[in-house]
């Protein structure tokens, strides 16, 4: 009894200073936003393998394996957090935009607006849009003049998808394929647990998305950029364009680009 007394008291001392030892160490590198930052230097190939599991902060991409060799992946900025004009300003001002100067926006600026449309915020995943039971079932898909890449917002990085310019695919209408970015966004129903129908599963998508778009547009406004949502897709081509899981549904999209 004795022996078993003293083999708990070392082990509460030991794990009290591992503890604390692990908590300063967290805690003198920035705390939490530190664990964040390290999260999301997980590699693409992780994300990659998480594929199939289908799960929350997981990239729907196909495998490694047809992925175009001409394309790499692309690090993205961190996300200025400082910027942004006043929110009433800004909703005031939002409006959609069919004008692009022709001229691709700068990686800054990518980062920035993939962030404000879908990113991280908090350690456990959470992200800048909020989601229906939190299934996070959205890809961000973007069109741009040399390929598609879906974004990775766990290592905040573009995936190759499809090398080449597929602008005029993006969007019915003609402004589409002037614009340097189109976002594409494709929720993947498999995500989406709890229910088989097929029709409430793209309820909540449709709901899902909105808040998606609307940030994307907020932030295009605040930054002094031409955007406007988009119903107007030819679903079937850009699905198998983008390489889509029947699973996985195109359900609006936005255009972006400096104003002209
Ligand atoms: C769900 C949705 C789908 C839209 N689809 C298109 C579209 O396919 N083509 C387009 O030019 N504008 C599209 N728009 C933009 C609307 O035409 C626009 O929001 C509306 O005219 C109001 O103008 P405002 O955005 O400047 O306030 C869409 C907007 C929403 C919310």
């Amino acid at each position: 009894m004795k022996t078993l007394k003293k083999a708990f008291i070392i082990s509460f001392i030991f794990n009290f200073i591992a503890l604390s030892l692990f908590g300063f160490l967290i805690y003198n590198k920035g705390g939490i936003s530190y664990l964040a930052d390290k999260a999301a230097q997980l590699p693409e190939l992780v994300q990659r393998t998480w594929l199939n599991n289908s799960s929350k902060n997981t990239v729907s991409i196909p495998p490694v394996s047809e992925k175009p060799l001409n394309l790499t992946t692309i690090k993205l900025n961190t996300p200025e957090m400082d910027k942004g004009r006043p929110l009433m300003q800004v909703l005031k001002e939002r409006k959609s935009e069919r004008s692009y100067a022709d001229q691709p926006l700068s990686l800054q600026d990518l980062s920035n607006l993939l962030w404000a449309a879908d990113g991280i915020t908090r350690a456990d995943g959470r992200r800048t849009a909020p989601s229906a039971r939190n299934m996070q079932q959205f890809d961000i898909y973007i069109v741009m003049k040399n390929g598609i890449y879906v974004y990775a917002p766990i290592s905040n990085e573009l995936i190759p998808i499809v090398e080449g310019d597929y602008r005029k695919n993006a969007g019915l209408d003609a402004y589409v394929a002037a614009a340097p970015v189109n976002l594409i966004y494709v929720a993947d129903l498999a995500k989406l647990k709890g229910t088989t129908d097929e029709n409430a599963k793209i309820l909540l998508a449709n709901l899902d998305v909105g808040f998606i778009a609307e940030n994307v547009a907020l932030f295009c406004t605040s930054e002094g950029f031409a955007s406007v949502p988009r119903l107007s897709i030819d679903k079937d081509t850009l699905s198998k364009i983008l390489k889509l899981r029947p699973e996985q549904k195109i359900i609006l999209a936005t255009t972006v680009g400096y104003r002209k």
